[in-house]
């Protein structure tokens, strides 16, 4: 997939302005605080319907505006798309090749993106919750009863904790099989496609890492917790957890266990890099996840997904950035920097220099 253009209007420090992008690497340089990571925060935005840093919507539109506007057009496989999206303070509207969109599922795997910035690391050294959040993003666009499944048992989920806090146990212990039902048929499609993903995410991120490592370090990366092969199989094992743990629950007043907990092991040269890696080890493992995921999405859509990677080079040293730059060849990636210079070797590529919300000409 590659973006061609991306018109902004009143977004983040922006009033108005239209990027074109080249099919392999665009870099967008400038001092801090000029836009940079606001225009790869369109970029993604378009790709996912979400930002990949605010809260909320309403932080999109610039100060003193009442909406913001963003557009790209893009080619895939398929053909040429379109995306807006119109950005109100409690609403928005997104619309493909013209048509607006009533769920934002079906924004979902026009345009893939894969968004990397040093906040990534936090996929390494945080809690379960940022593994789960970059699974959940990252499968989303690849599958779309994934997205589905995910909000329909986060949405039961909710109302079993509900019940969960009610004080009349008959109540409870007779209503919680029949949100269970539910419940592990979505929960049975979220644990078989991640075991699916993991599955195929781990030796590609393992190769990735050998590579920028030289070979130094062994990284691995499994799921804590073990899922039968089928989705049956998952439901009916879900169905007899839940089941078996219904006084915990209540004695809890919420849901201790599920997909909704679960978490990824990534281990560095045989220790968990949560809590024995470097920050260096976990920037390394990150991005190895990262690339890793590049790859994932081009074999299940057929094309690579555009790379945005905000900032990270800073990060990294120099053999690691060598190497990182050799990665992309045939993925369009949006990259951010201060320095060109120190990024790029001597590589020709599209360089757009950005300070106070607009394209220095
Ligand atoms: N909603 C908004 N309206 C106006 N300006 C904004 C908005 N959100 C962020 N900014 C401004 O954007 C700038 C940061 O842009 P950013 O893309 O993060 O910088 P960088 O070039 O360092 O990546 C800051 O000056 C910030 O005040
Ligand atoms: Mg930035």
């Amino acid at each position: 997939m590659k973006i061609k253009n991306l018109y902004l209007k009143n977004f983040r420090n922006y009033a108005e302005e239209t990027f074109s992008f080249d099919a392999g690497l665009n870099v967008l340089y400038g001092r801090n605080a000029q836009g940079k990571t606001n225009c790869a925060e369109a970029v993604f935005y378009l790709c996912t319907g979400t930002s990949p840093r605010a809260r909320k919507d309403k932080q999109l539109i610039r100060a003193g505006e009442s909406a913001a506007f963003i557009r790209a057009d893009a080619e895939s496989r398929f053909g040429t798309v379109r995306i807006e999206a119109d950005i109100y303070e409690n609403k928005r509207e997104i619309r493909v090749n013209g048509m607006k969109i009533s769920r934002n599922a079906d924004l979902l795997g026009n345009i893939n993106g894969v968004f990397f910035s040093p906040s990534e690391l936090r996929l390494v050294q945080d809690g379960p919750d940022e593994r789960r959040r970059f699974l959940n993003v990252s499968i989303s666009q690849l599958s779309k009863s994934y997205y589905t499944a995910l909000i329909r048992y986060n949405k039961i989920l909710e109302q079993r904790n509900a019940l969960l806090k009610n004080r009349d146990l008959s109540v409870v212990f007779e209503t919680l099989p029949v949100w269970d039902a539910q419940l592990c048929r979505y929960a049975a499609e979220i644990a078989e496609k991640r075991q699916e993903f993991i599955r195929e995410l781990s030796p590609l991120a393992a190769e990735r890492h050998a590579y920028l490592t030289d070979g130094a370090e062994k990284l691995e990366i499994y799921s804590e917790k073990k899922y039968p092969a089928t989705k049956e199989e998952i439901e009916k094992k879900l169905n007899e957890e839940f089941a078996e743990n219904y006084e915990r629950d209540v004695r809890l007043g919420f849901t201790a266990s599920g997909p909704h907990r679960d978490d990824l092991k990534i281990l560095i040269g045989g220790e968990e890099a949560r809590v024995y890696g470097s920050q260096g080890q976990a920037r390394t493992a990150a991005l190895a996840v990262k690339l890793a995921e590049v790859e994932i999405f081009k074999e299940h859509a057929g094309e690579y997904p555009v790379l945005i990677l905000d900032d990270v080079m800073s990060e990294l040293d120099l053999p690691r950035r060598r190497k990182l730059l050799e990665k992309l060849d045939g993925v369009q990636t949006v990259l951010t920097c201060t320095h060109t210079e120190k990024v790029l070797f001597g590589k020709t590529v599209n360089k757009i220099r950005i300070a106070g919300g607009k394209i220095k000409r």
